[in-house]
């Protein structure tokens, strides 16, 4: 696994990209060639369940993600395809469905009803009309992210399509706009209890950093991460469970389950973030066992994330890598959220020289791992990785190595 180049990645994209643009001429024959946008997914290193607790999350945007090709219609239609999905789905843009149609469609179609009411709401503030009417558009959606892995797939199509929308419509919106829209998309007509985190990491992403979120006043600055030394890699477990997303609102619920039980011995608390570990010790007995071990996740976490970023900072990567490992146990033993799989990824990982930490990414259940490791150290890494999950699951996990992406854009085909 040599270090990848930036300039070979867009190159690479451009390729990915024209291939969907072809795609994009069977589906929606014509004349004009479509536009190309491009959203990444997203690994989180600290700050594991911590961004609907309020507290710090540092997540890193992955060079796959989503292609859009789109291009714009006569009339005020919009028709959604996707090269993972069977059949298309046809709106009217004046008639836009008011609740989720069950789909993979609702992601698109959230961002759609979301940037249309943010245009006309601008357009009232200005005291004018919203210049023309936004046009109807064919969408081709594709990419090159593993879905349900933990990888932000969801973030990265909300944040395509309002890139795409943003373009076609002339919006000129910025980048956090593009975020809002998204999270809305998700929260608001697809009706998932997400945190802010995937949305942020997505939309404000920016090559070889990572992104500090302080979810609690929404407050982000980029930390460098130097990939001179350095390596990051995510290993796919390929466990998808279906039950992932009952299992993540059973944790949403405990910890704000928490939250309730603690805030009146902690004033001035606005979220189970800011409740002070001593205040859960000391009301430990008194909480549901499981509920007690979510709350310690959470409070020792929101301390190891600041700890880490204090080590960066600090030139110390190996102090940052520790961290991460002692919140893969954490995650495992109180947030209750690995699985046998990740553990022996994490595991066989840390046992190889040079790397400095490992951890499950995302929600857990299944899905990747997050790996940082000294440069030098990815042969021995891959190995060990290969050789002792196929030693107990009988087949090797998908490795791979990152270092951040451009961010959300179009795309010029190759
Ligand atoms: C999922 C959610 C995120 C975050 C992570 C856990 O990926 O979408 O908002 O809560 O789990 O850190």
């Amino acid at each position: 696994m040599s270090r990848p180049s930036a300039r070979l990645d867009e190159e690479r994209h451009a390729e990915a990209l024209s291939g969907h643009a072809s795609a994009f001429a069977s589906a929606f024959p014509g004349d004009a060639p479509p536009r190309l946008f491009f959203a990444p997914g997203r690994v989180n290193l600290m700050g594991a369940h911590l961004d609907y607790n309020g507290g710090p999350v540092m997540p890193t945007a992955i060079d796959r993600g989503t292609f859009v090709a789109a291009r714009p219609r006569a009339d005020r239609r919009v028709v959604l395809a996707s090269r993972r999905e069977a059949g298309r789905q046809t709106f009217d843009l004046d008639d836009l469905p008011g609740e989720p149609t069950g789909s993979w469609a609702d992601y698109p179609l959230g961002v759609l009803r979301s940037a249309l009411a943010h245009r006309d709401a601008a357009a009232e503030r200005a005291g004018t009309r919203a210049a023309g009417e936004p046009c109807g558009v064919d969408v081709l959606f594709g990419g090159n992210l593993a879905v349900g892995a933990g990888l932000s797939s969801s973030a990265s199509i909300c944040v395509a399509t309002a890139t795409a929308l943003d373009a076609l419509w002339d919006l000129a919106e910025d980048p956090m706009r593009t975020v809002r829209t998204a999270l809305e998309a998700e929260r608001e007509f697809v009706g998932v209890h997400c945190g802010i985190m995937d949305p942020f990491a997505v939309g404000l992403a920016r090559p070889e950093t990572l992104l500090w979120l302080d979810c609690r006043d929404e407050s982000w600055e980029h930390i460098p991460l130097d990939f001179s030394r350095l390596a990051l890699a995510v290993a796919d477990t390929g466990v998808r469970r279906e039950l992932a997303a009952g299992e993540f609102n059973r944790r949403v619920a405990e910890c704000g389950e928490a939250y309730e039980r603690l805030r009146a011995r902690a004033p001035g608390a606005t979220c189970l973030r800011d409740v002070p570990p001593a205040v859960l010790e000391d009301a430990r007995v008194e909480l549901p066992p499981a509920v007690a071990k979510r709350a310690e996740h959470v409070l020792r976490e929101v301390e190891r994330t600041f700890a880490a970023r204090d080590a960066l900072l600090a030139g110390d990567p190996a102090g940052f890598g520790r961290a991460m490992t002692e919140a893969h146990a954490s995650l495992r033993d109180n947030f209750e959220v690995s699985c046998a799989e990740l553990d022996r990824l994490v595991a066989d990982a840390t046992s190889v020289p040079g790397v400095l930490g490992s951890r499950l990414t995302g929600a857990g259940f299944g899905g990747c791992t997050v790996i940082l490791l000294e440069r030098g150290a990815e042969g021995e890494l891959r190995a060990a990785l290969e050789e002792g999950f196929r030693a107990a699951f009988g087949r090797a996990p998908e490795v791979a190595l990152y270092h951040g992406d451009l961010g959300p854009r179009e795309v010029a085909p190759a």
